[in-house]
């Protein structure tokens, strides 16, 4: 398990976390390879179906990041996102996943530093997770 690299898709609001990892790429900040960003208009649009797609087909975790609150570009869809999140989380254990496999954050554009600082966090923690519970049954 100690060579255990998890793959983690980010799905990332364009106006904001899409902005500030392009930021952390051009301030030349490091971040883990381990992150597949999916460019999404708004987390509003980030149905749930799109997260356990994600889980089911092998990521070991889900990242759903967008404009703070206050800043959605389309008003409220980041509050969508918000009560959306929260009810997968409470619903993972249903399909078999930790509810700490998904994760829900707010990177504004100009945060190019915290971007890196959260893939960091994000990797760590799944990777103490372990691989995810889908690809364990795989292997059964
Ligand atoms: S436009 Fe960024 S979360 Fe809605």
């Amino acid at each position: 398990m100690n060579d255990f690299e998890p793959t983690i898709i980010a799905f990332v609001c364009n106006w904001c976390t899409y902005t500030a990892a392009d930021l952390a790429g051009t301030s030349r900040l490091s971040y883990p390879p381990n992150v597949r960003l999916v460019r999404v208009m708004c987390t509003g649009m980030v149905d749930p179906q799109y997260v356990l797609k994600a889980l089911l087909e092998g990521a070991d975790g889900v990242l759903v990041s967008g404009c703070h609150p206050g800043d959605c570009h389309y008003i409220n869809g980041n509050f969508k996102a918000r009560r959306r999140i929260k009810l997968l989380k409470a619903l993972l254990p249903q399909f078999g996943f930790a509810p700490q496999r998904l994760r829900l954050t707010w990177i504004g554009a100009s945060d190019g530093i915290e971007f890196a600082r959260v893939m960091q966090e994000l990797v760590e923690q799944v990777r103490e997770l372990g691989p995810s519970e889908a690809k364990m049954k795989m292997v059964i």
